[in-house]
């Protein structure tokens, strides 16, 4: 391996042949401290360098480079139903939407926080110890709940999701929105923020679930910017009021 060296008399730089850089040579160049002060933040919990990181392994699913900013989080809970008592979290990384969650009155143990990664999950138990946290695809959410005993309650009344659908497959939408709905009681609600201004999910697969949408609040002090948006199942002629028939 070639590497740059001074030269002892005249002092320029030279290309000479050096043996491959390892450990030892790096503590002899002074560079240990910068190491060890690597190896220590990569090691760290802190909650935004844990985000990042996940992101530079799996930019894709993780669709954000740093957590929901309190404002977005904020935002999103107070779509939930006043009287709303069981809350299923989608995608909860480290936690932002949690927080707001228990905020908003949820109890920890009327909550579920579903994540696909394993590190976040772990990082999740570490944070939120009272909340039953499962490691699973949001598609087998039925299998989730059942298989943790949360389903033995009954159906949920709010789906809180920070899953990037904007940049999933409609088909991916489709099983993700139907999996939701099959846990959520008749007037539950899907909420869902997006980094763009329209709804991440097209008419099509709105018609096929027959949901409906409402644009909810744009939060402008995130980053990046984000707006929220509420699903709901269309209601169903059969059980419309006379009165307004
Ligand atoms: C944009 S981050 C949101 C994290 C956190 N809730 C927040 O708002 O800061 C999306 C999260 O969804 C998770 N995720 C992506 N696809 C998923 C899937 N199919 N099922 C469950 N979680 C998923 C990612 O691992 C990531 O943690």
């Amino acid at each position: 391996m070639l590497a740059l060296a001074r030269h002892a008399r005249s002092g320029a730089l030279v290309l000479v042949r050096a043996p491959l850089l390892c450990r030892k040579d790096f503590s002899r160049t002074g560079n240990t401290r910068m190491q060890q002060r690597l190896q220590r933040l990569w090691r760290s919990k802190d909650e935004q360098w844990q985000f990042f990181r996940q992101w530079l392994r799996h930019p894709l699913s993780t669709a954000a480079i740093s957590p929901s900013g309190p404002h977005l989080a904020r935002s999103m809970v107070a779509e939930i139903q006043i009287g709303a008592r069981r809350v299923i979290e989608l995608g909860a990384g480290t936690g932002a939407m949690t927080r707001a969650i228990l905020a908003q009155g949820i109890e920890p143990d009327d909550l579920l926080a579903l994540e696909l990664n394993p590190d976040l999950c772990r990082y999740l138990e570490g944070a939120f110890p009272q909340v039953k946290v499962i490691c699973a695809d949001a598609r087998e959410l039925a299998k989730a709940l059942d298989a943790c005993g949360y389903a033995q309650g009954g159906l949920a009344d709010a789906v809180v999701s920070s899953l990037g659908l904007l940049s999933m497959p409609r088909t991916l939408q489709h099983d993700i929105l139907k999996a939701s709905f099959d846990c959520l009681n008749p007037g539950g609600r899907f909420i869902q923020f997006t980094y763009g201004p329209t709804c991440p999910v097209p008419r099509d697969v709105l018609d096929a679930l027959d949901l409906h949408v409402l644009r909810g609040r744009t939060v402008l002090r995130n980053v990046p910017p984000a707006t929220v948006f509420v699903f709901s199942r269309n209601r169903s002629r059969a059980i419309v009021p006379r009165s307004i028939r």
